[in-house]
């Protein structure tokens, strides 16, 4: 079972001026794995809150990824990428390397996307975009390699062992 937390950042989402459908898209995605949403929470566009509730959540132990969505992108109150390197021991590029290109080939605005990918302690932390439908393109394309993501990352596989995860 894999335990998510789900952070939405949006200043509009938490002036309560925006459904925040995205989330619903991340729950709906991930339900095709055994995981769970055990962290919720909408937060606005402020570095050093996203920064200090992700560690939060982190450091807590009781969520194995994060999932953030919102504030990847060029404007300025966009520091979601810049928070969550503030805090992470050390990235991740691939995840977020093949989620651009993977959906580049449908989605050409894919690359000014800048989320960046990471882990702190024993939980991985993914950004992604905001809009509901860059949410699940992007998660389609990482969902395979988080199972197996989590297992390492918790220290439940010691070796490698030959793993069939296919490309659907
Ligand atoms: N990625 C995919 N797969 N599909 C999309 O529709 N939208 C892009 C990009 N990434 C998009 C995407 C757009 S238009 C922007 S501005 C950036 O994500 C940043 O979005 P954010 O600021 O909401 O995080």
């Amino acid at each position: 079972m894999v335990n998510l937390g789900i952070l939405t950042i949006s200043d509009k989402g938490y002036a309560g001026q925006r459904y925040d459908e995205s989330s619903k898209v991340i729950r709906d995605s991930l339900s095709l794995l055994d995981s769970r949403a055990v962290k919720y929470e909408v937060v606005p566009d402020e570095a050093d809150i996203i920064a200090s509730k992700l560690a939060e959540w982190a450091d807590e132990g009781d969520v194995d990824i994060i999932l953030t969505t919102g504030g990847t992108g060029l404007s300025r109150r966009d520091v979601t990428p810049e928070a969550t390197l503030s805090i992470v021991d050390r990235v991740v590029p691939g995840l977020v390397e093949v989620m651009r290109a993977e959906t580049f080939k449908t989605t050409p605005l894919a690359i000014l996307s800048r989320a960046v990918a990471g882990v702190r302690g024993k939980c991985l932390i993914i950004n992604l975009p905001g809009s509901p439908k860059a949410v699940r393109e992007c998660l389609e394309v990482v969902l395979p390699a988080l199972p197996h993501a989590v297992e390492i990352i918790k220290e439940e596989v010691t070796e490698h062992t030959a793993l069939d995860v296919g490309r659907g």
